[in-house]
């Protein structure tokens, strides 16, 4: 019965349903955050200016969306340093299994949700044709694992302040909003399902393969992050772009850094 309920809805027409809950509403908030990142992260891309603040007057903080900084002055002017290298974490986050399910509901709503009619009919092919580009996911994810490297640098370049002519430790409210970002990017990229896939969850038997005992840990600790990585995506994303915006708006003289220590 209930299978046949839910049948009808899908042949009745886009949103139609029994369902008396909010369901709309997260496909609505997803298309609302990303919706609004993607916008934002676009506009500061072509921006290609105040992306940094360097010393003297300052340590050295970089957006993270300029990060690492790539400058090549024989390319036109539009072609920012952000553009050069935007494509990796992008890809990761497009290609990311959370974030799969969450836009194919909000921007394709195919269906929008659970038991919610759809506008093509009941006719799901699976990732199959153009959407095999997700299975980059694990490549991508190679090269979220450098990004972070390099934004954890950032955070180290971010604490050496320039002083009576030499150096300092230093740490200002920039250092702090660098060092969280990289963090929140941190449980986000280690609670990848394509990590936990990697580091053992391919495994059928810890105990008959080489390191199985770190292999287990590995993935015991990257299991319990995973739980929340829908979380760490959403925190992660809101995070990465304030930081920009953060900088944006020392870099252009608007806010000044305060320095704590
Ligand atoms: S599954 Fe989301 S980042 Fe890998």
């Amino acid at each position: 019965m209930m299978a046949e309920a839910v049948l009808a809805n899908r042949r009745g027409g886009l949103g139609r349903t029994e369902r008396r809950d909010l369901w709309w509403a997260g496909p609505l908030a997803t298309a609302l955050g990303l919706g609004g990142f993607v916008v934002y992260a676009t506009f500061r891309a072509l921006y290609n200016t105040d992306f940094r603040v360097v010393p003297p007057d300052s340590a050295y903080i970089l957006s993270p969306f300029y990060s690492p900084l790539i400058v090549l002055p024989w390319l036109p002017p539009w072609v920012s340093p952000a553009i050069l290298i935007l494509w990796a974490p992008g890809g990761f986050r497009l290609t990311c299994y959370y974030y799969r399910k969450a836009y194919y509901r909000a921007f394709f709503l195919d269906p929008p949700a659970c038991a919610v009619g759809e506008a093509r009919g009941h006719d799901y092919r699976g990732e199959t044709r153009l959407f095999l580009f997700q299975n980059l996911h694990r490549y991508f994810l190679y090269l979220a694992l450098i990004f972070l490297v390099i934004l954890s640098i950032d955070v180290v370049y971010a604490c050496i302040w320039p002083a009576d002519g030499g150096k300092t430790f230093g740490i200002s409210v920039g250092t702090l909003v660098l060092g969280t970002n990289v963090t929140l990017l941190t449980l986000y990229t280690f609670s990848c399902h394509s990590l936990r896939h990697l580091v053992g969850g391919n495994v059928d038997c810890f105990s008959c393969v080489a390191m199985g005992q770190l292999r287990h840990g590995l993935w015991k600790n990257v299991s319990l992050l995973n739980k929340h990585h829908m979380f760490w995506a959403w925190t992660s994303l809101f995070m990465v772009a304030f930081a920009d915006f953060y900088v944006w708006m020392i870099a252009s003289g608007r806010f000044t850094d305060l320095r704590i220590l």
